[in-house]
């Protein structure tokens, strides 16, 4: 019997290897494969298209007689993974990570070979039609950052991939990386090509050890393959910042991973002052179907301007948390409550976060949301990277808040005031705010102040404007989107919740 199980990293932590150990000594012969993404029936094994999961080295005897209560049927007929569209997962689930053999006989460098009968002018030309936009959280068209380097005149020019993919809750990335390494491969390639580039380094944080050895061994397995492109790994040291592009090209050189100004931008002067793509994992990967299909084949599916499909990372409070990637437009109350099964507590979904630590937290009245740039835009949110983490209604927004702001403190690089300073103040305005809960709103509370300066009161009033001050100082004043969207969870917490913050009384539902 050949079992297929899962060594992508939650599976794991969740005890995959123990499974596997316990299929091959029942005679099994286990294929370790890349994960389907539905993270709630890990370790999940499949023999012939059925899946069985979550399972436990005790569960196997049971699997192979035919009696497993942990039966879950065909897995591709299962709701979470036939609704979804999957052009950047195509494979998930069904490749061994570091076979070229596999690869290859799922359409692996066809895109690549299509990019190099076509040239560089008509795969930027393919990029733009497709309409993919920036997926690392941004935006930004892709065909137009890749035709600004195409344009720049300059004897090196360099194709960095961001992989560090820091935002809480989500995991796309390292999926792509763990489970299918030369797709990313094959999509700078493809970017080496387009904009004549001939090296390529991809940025991975130091917290995702199998990604790192995954990617490491994959460039050299497929080193001939796209030659005369080159590729190099580089590793993290664990800051947020980093993931910002400037900030992870000075550290790609060694230096300290500290914000650039922009301009000059990347695709101008980037790495070692060179015209450089910088793109996420995610977008990069996205590549290779557009061009074996064409973009406009990529455009079909989507929503508004943002066109194609999106990986979209279900996690936090939730019963079916994983990967669901989809064209974007699908509703933020169909990912939740439909997809996602509602919270896995049982309890009501109170708020939802949608971007990572520096998106909105969202209120159930905000379920209608198509899952758009603009859509969030539009309501004071962000999609950023497509992470959405859950809370049910045992959360206090106003110890979200402060954590946005705390996290900014911890992740600052330093350079400019309003994030480095801003964020600290927050965390002290924000404590202050909460001591006042359950005293009078109006009431005046003097604050305590050091040496001789004179005594400040404040009512609760007070204290909330100047939040709002601080968040506007942030949001402007700020180099790069870690200071400058911090304000996002705090305003979103504070305006949205309101109760958590002692505004209006609680009301018992
Ligand atoms: P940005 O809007 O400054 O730039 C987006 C990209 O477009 C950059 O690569 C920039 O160099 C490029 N660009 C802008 N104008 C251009 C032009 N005229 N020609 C060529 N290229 C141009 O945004 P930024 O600061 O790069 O990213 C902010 C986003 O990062 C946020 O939306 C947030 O969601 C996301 N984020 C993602 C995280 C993750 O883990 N993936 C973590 C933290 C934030
Ligand atoms: Fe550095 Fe914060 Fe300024 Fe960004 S906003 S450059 S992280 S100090």
């Amino acid at each position: 019997t050949v079992v297929r199980i899962s060594n992508d990293s939650l599976a794991l932590a969740c005890g995959a290897d123990e499974v596997a150990a316990a299929f091959d000594a029942a005679g099994c012969t286990v294929e370790r494969v890349s994960s389907w993404g539905m993270h709630w029936l890990e370790p999940l094994a499949e023999i012939d298209g059925q899946g069985f999961g979550p399972l436990q080295p005790q569960d196997v005897a049971a699997v192979l007689s035919g009696q497993s209560a942990k039966a879950i049927g065909p897995i591709e007929q299962h709701p979470f993974i036939a609704r979804q569209q999957r052009r950047t997962f195509v494979r998930a689930g069904k490749t061994r990570p570091l076979s070229l053999e596999d690869y290859a006989a799922t359409g692996g460098w066809e895109g690549l070979r299509r990019a190099r009968d076509i040239g560089s002018e008509a795969i930027v030309t393919e990029v733009t039609t497709s309409g993919l936009r920036g997926r690392g959280g941004a935006g930004f068209p892709t065909g137009i950052k890749w035709q600004t380097v195409a344009r720049a005149q300059a004897a090196q020019k360099y194709i960095v991939c961001n992989a560090d993919e820091g935002d809480s809750g989500t995991f796309a990335d390292r999926m792509v990386m763990e489970g299918d390494p030369f797709l990313l491969i094959e999509g700078m390639a493809i970017a080496g090509l387009a904009v004549e580039a001939m090296r390529g380094y991809i940025y991975i944080r130091s917290e995702y050890p199998h990604a790192i050895a995954t990617m490491e061994a994959a460039i050299r397995a497929s080193a001939d393959i796209v030659a005369p492109f080159v590729l190099e790994v580089r590793v993290g040291a664990g800051a947020y910042v980093c993931g910002e592009e400037t900030s992870l090209l000075n550290s790609i050189e060694g230096k300290r991973g500290e914000v650039r100004a922009k301009p000059p931008l990347p695709a101008l002067e980037g790495l070692f002052g060179k015209p450089t793509v910088v793109n996420n994992v995610l977008t990069l990967a996205a590549v290779p179907w557009l061009l074996a299909h064409g973009g406009a084949a990529y455009a079909e599916v989507g929503f508004s301007r943002s066109r194609g499909t999106m990986p979209i990372q279900i996690a936090g409070n939730v019963k079916h948390g994983g990967l669901f990637e989809t064209g974007f437009g699908v509703t933020l109350g169909d990912l939740v409550d439909d997809i996602g099964g509602g919270t896995a507590s049982g309890r009501p979904v109170r708020a939802v976060q949608v971007g990572g630590p520096l998106g909105a937290y969202h209120p159930p009245s905000d379920f209608h949301l198509p899952f758009d740039y603009e859509a969030f835009a539009a309501a004071d949110g962000l999609i950023g990277h497509a992470g959405i983490t859950v809370f049910d209604d045992s959360v206090d927004m106003s110890r979200q808040a402060r954590f946005a702001m705390s996290f900014c403190a911890a992740e600052s690089c330093g350079k400019c005031t309003p994030c480095r300073i801003g964020s600290t103040r927050g965390v002290e305005l924000i404590d202050r705010i909460s001591e006042r809960k359950g005293r009078a709103p109006d009431r005046i509370e003097t604050l305590p102040q050091m040496h001789n300066a004179p005594k400040v009161e404040r009512t609760l009033g007070d204290e909330i404007a100047l939040l709002e001050d601080l968040c506007e100082t942030m949001k402007f004043g700020s180099l790069c989107a870690l200071g400058g969207f911090t304000p996002y969870p705090v305003l979103s917490a504070l305006h949205r919740f309101p109760e958590d913050f002692g505004i209006t009384p609680v009301v018992e539902p």
